[in-house]
């Protein structure tokens, strides 16, 4: 299968700065992959060079095959972007924004209008004026903006800036849905990790211009699962914590009246059953899991550049 997007040693320089530095990775149909990093990493930067809006220093951007330096036009047709705030005229209604960017395209695009204004679930509200719009419906305009072109992938610029809860699962919905039922391939920059450990089927990580991560979901929550602790709160902690490094040698941590263990939940009944048998009254059982959060300040707090805990 062609990517949707292939990324090759991508690089730019600001002066003697580079800003980004030799990335690589690639995106499939249907796929929704979460660009996340501080700021100043080089999210924007990098997609400015895949939407064409600047021009890398070296490397190479093929969309849907077509390079974007040897064939821009081809490449750049199956492209629907949101960079930040998506531009529209407040004066005019949504439905009359939809329709002056549909003549950009062609006659098919303004065919599609209705499609789309369903698509991104604005039927009630798109024949308002944009002026009246929350920030939520704004954002969900600029999306609709960028499908009237039927394109194979969609970058947005961190999308759900400044949208409340309500409006980051709206959001969420939207962009599961053109993965799932329309096959695009999604990228997404954002400060959210909760929001985007909840959307993505990839997470790529980028500090000081370099991709220091890219992992898949499950593989990130497979190594979530494998930090996973278990804390039982008990009469007897310290004593607790012996035998569990006895019988099983495993590190054991005391805190309070506690006991914290890394352990699998297949095994966690045959501890209990042992811990009970030792005469120790376990009063609960909870489950410590790291967030996607969580993960990505261990990596960007460790020191040694070369690393990793994802
Ligand atoms: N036109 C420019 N001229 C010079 N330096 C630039 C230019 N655009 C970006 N930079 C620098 O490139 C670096 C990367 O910026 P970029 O906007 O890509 O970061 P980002 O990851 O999107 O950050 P944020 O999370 O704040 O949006 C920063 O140090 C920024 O100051
Ligand atoms: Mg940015």
């Amino acid at each position: 299968m062609i990517p949707v997007l292939s990324v090759e040693n991508l690089t730019k320089m600001y002066g003697p700065k580079k800003v980004v530095n030799n990335v690589t990775f690639s995106l499939f149909p249907g796929q929704i992959f979460g660009f996340v990093g501080p700021n100043g990493a080089g999210k924007s930067t990098t997609i400015r060079m895949i939407t064409g809006l600047t021009l890398p220093t070296k490397g190479s951007i093929r969309i849907c095959g077509y390079s974007i330096s040897k064939s821009f036009k081809k490449a750049i047709e199956n492209v629907g972007a949101v960079v930040e705030m998506p531009q529209l005229y407040p004066y005019l209604s949504g439905l009359k924004n939809l329709k002056l960017y549909a003549k950009f395209y062609n006659k098919a695009a303004t065919k599609r209008i209705p499609q789309i204004v369903k698509l991104v679930g604005m039927e009630n509200r798109i024949k308002d004026r944009v002026s009246t719009y929350s920030l939520g419906m704004k954002q969900r305009l600029g999306i609709a903006q960028a499908l009237l072109n039927k394109p194979k992938l969609l970058i947005l610029d961190e999308p759900t800036n400044g949208l409340d809860p309500n409006g980051i699962v709206e959001m969420r919905n939207i962009l599961k849905v053109l993965a799932e039922k329309e096959n695009i391939a999604i990228i997404i920059s954002s400060h959210n990790l909760a929001e985007l450990e909840h959307t993505c089927d990839v997470i790529g990580l980028i500090n000081d211009g370099r991709l220091i991560e890219y992992k898949t979901m499950q593989e990130i929550n497979k190594i979530i699962e494998n930090k996973q602790r278990i804390q039982f709160i008990c009469n007897y902690p310290n004593y607790a914590a012996l035998q569990i490094k006895k019988k099983y040698n495993l590190p054991c941590k005391v805190v309070g009246n506690s006991v914290i263990v890394p352990l699998k939940e297949n095994n966690l009944a045959v501890v209990v059953s042992y811990l009970t048998y030792k005469k120790i009254k376990i009063y609960s059982i909870k489950k410590i899991q790291k967030s996607l959060e969580e993960l990505y300040f261990e990596l960007l707090n460790s020191s040694r550049p070369s690393s990793s805990i994802l």
